[in-house]
């Protein structure tokens, strides 16, 4: 990472500056089958920012109304709190046969307070420039919604990871889920409840690009 990038030596000149600046990837995964240690009011409680985070989400910017079922939004929202996700990773190894053992999902699906998939909704009438164009900013919207998600669930000290998805994105777990076979993963967002579960049974891991960052000077132009 290069000097003086570290989100301290900014200053903040606002609470939603801290915010964005404090969010940072926490993969959680389950490497035993995790006893839940905290209360059913408090998984209630979590469950309920959940749903709170993604209704503030929603308010991000789009351009073009998607019109389909009446909702102008082009992106889809799908929630698997604990117990929903935690069947699934029961039932991965045998809906996706091809999948190494090795594989992550499942342990992360497993130690997850909530999944919550965001998809966009593609245009597939005609391949016409201003269809690619359209295109790309449904995907565009729908990932300022999905940078909205993380921030709204960070500020409620709620963890999270933005992963690709990997067979969540698949036309077959679609199928399983009940979601429209058109609709594209934009991302699998693992949300992680604080102190759900004993640390013994659970490993961490931070976002593999974090240290990464450059100067905010070094992807800027300023043309004078
Ligand atoms: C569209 C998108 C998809 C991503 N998919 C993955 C993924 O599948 N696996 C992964 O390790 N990181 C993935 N990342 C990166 C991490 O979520 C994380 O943002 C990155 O490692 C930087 O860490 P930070 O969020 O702590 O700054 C993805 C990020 C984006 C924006």
């Amino acid at each position: 990472m290069d000097d003086n990038i570290a989100p301290d030596s900014l200053p903040l000149s606002s609470s939603v500056d801290s915010v964005i600046l404090n969010r940072k990837t926490v993969k959680v995964m389950a490497t035993e089958q995790p006893e839940i240690i905290i209360n059913a009011g408090q998984i209630a409680a979590f469950d309920q920012m959940v749903n709170e985070a993604i209704e503030v989400a929603g308010w991000a910017p789009f351009h073009y109304d998607r019109k389909l079922d009446s909702i102008a939004e082009p992106w889809r929202f799908t929630v698997l709190f604990h117990q929903q996700s935690r069947q699934v990773a029961k039932q991965f190894f045998n809906w996706f046969q091809d999948v190494k053992p090795s594989n992550k999902i499942p342990k992360m699906l497993t130690a997850c307070g909530a999944l919550i998939l965001v998809n966009w909704l593609p245009e597939s009438v005609g391949v016409s420039n201003k269809t690619v164009q359209v295109n790309e900013e449904h995907l565009a919207a729908a990932a300022a919604a999905t940078q909205n998600l993380l921030l709204a669930l960070e500020s409620r000290g709620l963890g999270t990871y933005w992963s690709s998805g990997g067979q969540l994105g698949s036309k077959e777990f679609f199928h399983r889920m009940s979601i429209d076979a058109e609709e594209k993963l934009i991302a699998a967002i693992f949300v992680n409840y604080p102190g759900m579960m004993n640390l013994d049974s659970i490993e961490t891991a931070e976002g593999k690009n974090r240290l990464k960052r450059s100067h905010w000077t070094k992807w800027t132009r300023i043309i004078d």
